[in-house]
């Protein structure tokens, strides 16, 4: 089985592509709409803005939660450098030879280190057009050996990562009415959190019309934080509509995750996205999946249900089985959800 990168190198100039990647229905039907951006969200007014600035920064956070399940994050505390050096290092992994990565191919799940293609091979009947590294970063951390440094840049980008989502966390959890703190303490979100990396990589395609990157999916985490090298290819549904994602230079786009909509009992819905691909350039995207223990059992919020009087709209599970549950399925929009909703 070839991975894409290689498939593309392997064929000199690859003028069409094998038919197992060709997806079924073709994705330039669907209605894309240019008009409405995605909310953005100033980092720095939630962490060193006056109460008032706060205040509104926390009810624009709830409206982007709720409404679009997706915002762009600017001014965040990231440097640049360390970004780019994690691109860099990134494209270097990739250049490895196929026989240094294959080191890492065809593990399960939750083995530390997993590089290979697609979503699942073993059950998707079509192919996508995405190679990709997963790392389990976080409460143990983990990296391949090779390129040397990519280690040490990873452990402190995945670190700012978390730190970001931390403090997201808060103000998402204020934006729901509750205390600052009361999201991470009831699923017990710190030293014992997990945290995934996905390194995507979308090598340019001759026909990116006919094939996907990722398909349409929902993350399975609490909040997703990403970013890319710079070409886009990230939509989100929104109203009916594919929604391009037109990321400004040195921000990150965040997203709401399976985690949270049970948490939040449905009031902050995970969202459906895709990545499509093109032609010019490949386009490499570092995604990190920041979600409670493996062992929390997450379920809907108490002290919401209490206020709402309402019934809980999901069951409780364990961040461990609803990963397994979504691995084992094809991905297919937001049905892993359809398990574990009442
Ligand atoms: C993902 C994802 C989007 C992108 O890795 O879950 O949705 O733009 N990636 O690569
Ligand atoms: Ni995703």
């Amino acid at each position: 089985m070839y991975c894409v990168k290689e498939l593309v190198e392997s064929r000199g100039c690859l003028q069409s592509v094998p038919s197992n990647y060709v997806f079924p229905e073709n994705h330039d039907d669907c209605i894309i709409s240019e008009e409405e951006p995605i909310p953005t969200i100033d980092y720095s007014l939630l962490t060193s803005g006056s109460l008032e600035q706060r205040s509104k920064v926390i009810h624009k956070l709830g409206n982007a939660c709720r409404e679009w399940g997706f915002f762009t994050v600017i001014n965040h505390e990231v440097p640049k450098t360390l970004r780019d050096e994690m691109i860099k290092a990134t494209e270097k992994f990739f250049d490895l030879s196929e026989e240094d990565k294959r080191e890492y191919a065809g593990k399960k799940l939750f083995d530390p280190i997993r590089w290979g293609t697609s979503f699942n091979v073993k059950v998707d009947k079509t192919f996508f057009w995405r190679d990709y590294l997963k790392v389990h970063v976080h409460p143990q951390f983990n990296a391949p050996k090779n390129p040397p440094g990519f280690s040490e840049v990873q452990e402190e980008y995945c670190k700012k990562n978390r730190e970001l989502a931390s403090e997201l966390l808060k103000g998402i959890s204020a934006s729901l009415g509750l205390e600052e703190s009361y999201l991470q303490k009831t699923l017990n979100v710190g030293s014992n959190s997990h945290q995934l990396l996905v390194i995507n990589l979308y090598p340019p395609c001759p026909q990116p019309e006919v094939v996907m990157g990722l398909p349409p999916h929902s993350d399975h985490g609490l909040l997703t934080v990403l970013m890319q090298n710079g070409p886009g290819g990230l939509q989100v549904q929104h109203n009916g509509k594919w929604v391009p994602v037109n990321l400004p230079p040195d921000s990150f786009v965040v997203n709401v995750g399976d985690q949270m909509e049970i948490f939040s009992n449905g009031m902050y819905k995970s969202v459906v996205h895709r990545a499509v691909v093109n032609g010019k350039a490949t386009r490499i995207s570092i995604g990190t999946g920041n979600g409670p223990p493996l062992d929390t059992v997450v379920s809907p919020a108490p002290e919401l249900l209490d206020r709402e009087n309402r019934h809980a709209g999901y069951r409780g599970i364990t961040y461990k089985q609803y990963m397994e549950l979504q691995q084992s399925n094809r991905l297919d929009g937001k049905s892993c959800l359809t398990h574990v909703r009442i």
